[in-house]
């Protein structure tokens, strides 16, 4: 007890650590001195770029508002007041100016964001110098420079409107380990009007997010409408204003793309479809079959007819007419969890297959390479999930993205496969996770994928474990699903946020921090690492309208460190 009286007074006395520039993804690289920076009343941002595009002025002009608007103030006891005296005395900095590395092509953030995955440059460099007034952010791109953007606006922290940092003599080079870095988002079990989704792209541009994965259809309802077959959405949504509309899918798409997120979408199949069966009963077998355990992973039961070559017709007009609407070089068809049973008791299905003396296994084969095929014939990559390459054995085309999703061990089979993939293990990554059973009658259940995924257990993952370097090539990243059996609008913030801000922090750094630690040992998540930088970006998710969940009490948060485990 005395001894650890004694300890807690040296604690006390020692000069407290300065948490400042809690930048979140940590950039590559990073140095900074101690010089008090105060921004300019005439603080302005400058594009030194002939005929910048409108989405770089626009994604500026947000910059500078909320430059202005932020009201986060310093996670220290006393909060900013702390800092009176050294704002008092700070350096002014009167601008900030944007350029392009000469030669460098000048095309919009959303053309940038629609190149090819691995073609897009997003490397910057951001320089805050001692005895300049104006700070500089050169990239290579308007998305670089957008990334930049992103990090230039952590940096602040306010006191009555004055806007401060502590550690000026800032140097920042900064690029992404992977250019994958996503959120899947199910918009079918439980439907999110436009503006959820519009605030949501908003909040991932702000960690560098750089992929939409918008898992827009299932089993339980079809809210999108498909110019090809309008009666999907107006028979299969949950009612007419739960759809999303051609403008809807355009506004977003547009939204995200000039805020550097690239939208991929999924149509998940053949299983998870039975809402198509509302508008056409005759394309799906075991529709709503009891008991649905024995026929589907979830309530309604229901899968397309494959053997039936007019549901494959039906499906390569389905992805040609979403898929001409979509800006984005990838394109998902899902495939996850295809139950055997609910086609070997379909007697259509089984005729299907002795009429062109084919198994159910041929007919997946051609099934997938039918929609494949149109996605390709887009110029876009297909996605697929990694069960149908590794338990139903399907032969995908060469440059397949596989979702590996079931567990981060399956990783390596994929590998093995010489297939290119990306990371949303269900044991690292999912964000519903742990929220107990939500189907009736079942008292004690839990979810599936038990326990919930804390975000310590995320942030622990390595995107390159188990896998040999020559291997390594082929992760292309990886994402944070939210699957929305349990969450709705009304909760959105709180389940994903800041947890889904680990997914950036992640793919950002790569297999470990820059500095080459790994994310999961001694200190890693220390309130005096990764936590106070997690904690600084949910505060200011929150100052920013986002309902982001506390990680602590704010006892704590104000006190980095002395709420850890070892403290
Ligand atoms: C991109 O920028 C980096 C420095 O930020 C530079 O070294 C590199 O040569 C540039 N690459 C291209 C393709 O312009
Ligand atoms: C901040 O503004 C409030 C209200 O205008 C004022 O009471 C307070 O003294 C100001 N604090 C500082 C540090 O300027
Ligand atoms: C059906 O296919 C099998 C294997 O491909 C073949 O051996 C058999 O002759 C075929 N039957 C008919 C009726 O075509
Ligand atoms: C796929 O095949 C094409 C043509 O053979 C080749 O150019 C391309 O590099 C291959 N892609 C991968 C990822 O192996
Ligand atoms: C790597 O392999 C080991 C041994 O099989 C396994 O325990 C571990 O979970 C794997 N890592 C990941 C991230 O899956
Ligand atoms: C962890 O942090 C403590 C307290 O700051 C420090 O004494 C210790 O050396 C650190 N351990 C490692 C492995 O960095």
């Amino acid at each position: 007890m005395i001894l650890r009286n004694w300890l807690a007074m040296v604690l006390l006395l020692s000069p407290a650590p300065r948490y400042t520039t809690a930048l979140w993804p940590i950039p590559s690289s990073l140095s900074r001195g101690a010089t008090a920076v105060k921004l300019s009343s005439v603080f302005d941002i400058h594009i030194d770029i002939s005929s910048p595009p409108a989405d770089l002025v626009a994604a500026v002009s947000r910059t500078r508002s909320r430059i202005t608007t932020d009201r986060f103030q310093r996670l220290v006891i006393g909060r900013s007041t702390t800092d009176i005296s050294s704002i008092s005395s700070a350096r002014t900095l009167t601008s900030l100016s944007l350029a392009l590395h000469p030669g460098s092509l000048v095309r919009s953030i959303a053309d940038e964001t629609n190149q090819p995955i691995t073609s897009r440059s997003e490397v910057y460099s951001l320089a805050i110098t001692g005895d300049r007034p104006s700070a500089i952010l050169i990239a290579n791109s308007t998305l670089g420079l957008f990334r930049g953007l992103a990090t230039f606006e952590q940096l602040w922290y306010d006191l009555n409107g004055t806007k401060y940092l502590l550690d000026g003599g800032i140097d920042i080079v900064d690029q992404p380990a992977f250019p994958y870095r996503g959120f899947s988002f199910d918009t079918s079990r439980n439907f999110y009007p436009v503006a959820d989704i519009l605030r949501t792209i908003d909040a991932m541009s702000w960690v560098k997010l750089s992929i939409l994965y918008w898992h827009v259809i299932d089993s339980q309802s079809f809210p999108l409408h498909v110019e090809a077959y309008p009666e999907l959405a107006e028979k299969g949504a949950y009612s007419a204003e739960e759809i999303y509309s051609q403008n809807d899918i355009r506004t977003i798409v547009q939204y995200a793309n000039e805020r550097g997120v690239d939208v991929v979408m999924e149509l998940d199949s053949p299983g998870h479809t039975t809402a198509i069966g509302a508008a056409h009963p005759e394309l799906i077998a075991c529709a709503a079959k009891s008991p649905w355990a024995s026929y589907a992973s979830e309530p309604p039961a229901g899968q397309l007819r494959i053997a039936s070559p007019a549901t494959v017709e039906f499906a390569k007009t389905l992805f040609d007419s979403v898929a001409s609407v979509l800006p984005s070089k990838m394109m998902s068809s899902g495939g996850d969890e295809v139950n055997l049973p609910c086609w070997e008791e379909d007697e259509e299905t089984e005729t299907d297959l002795a009429e062109r003396n084919i198994t159910i296994a041929d007919a997946l084969n051609d099934f997938v390479q039918a929609v494949q095929g149109v996605i390709t014939s887009h110029g876009k990559t297909p996605f697929i999930k990694s069960d149908m390459v590794l338990t139903h054995n399907v032969p995908v085309v060469n440059d397949t993205v596989v979702v590996v999703w079931q567990t981060s061990e399956d990783a390596v089979s994929v590998a093995e496969r010489n297939l290119r993939f990306i990371h949303q293990p269900s044991n690292y990554f999912y964000l519903d996770c742990g929220a107990g059973e939500w189907l009736g009658n079942d008292v004690l259940g839990n979810s599936w994928c038990d326990p919930f995924k804390t975000w310590q257990r995320a942030y622990s993952f390595d995107p390159l474990a188990n896998l040999t370097e020559d291997q390594h090539h082929l992760v292309l990243g990886g994402q944070m699903p939210i699957w929305s059996e349990q969450s709705s609008p009304e909760n959105l913030d709180p389940i994903i946020w800041p947890r889904l801000a680990v997914a950036a922090e992640v793919f950002w750094t790569g297999a470990t921090l820059p500095d080459g630690s790994p994310r999961l040992g001694p200190n890693a998540t220390s309130g005096r690492n990764a936590l106070a930088r997690l904690n600084e970006l949910r505060y200011r998710l929150v100052d920013r309208g986002v309902s982001a969940i506390a990680l602590q009490p704010k006892w704590c948060v104000l006190r980095p460190g002395e709420c850890d485990l070892d403290s």
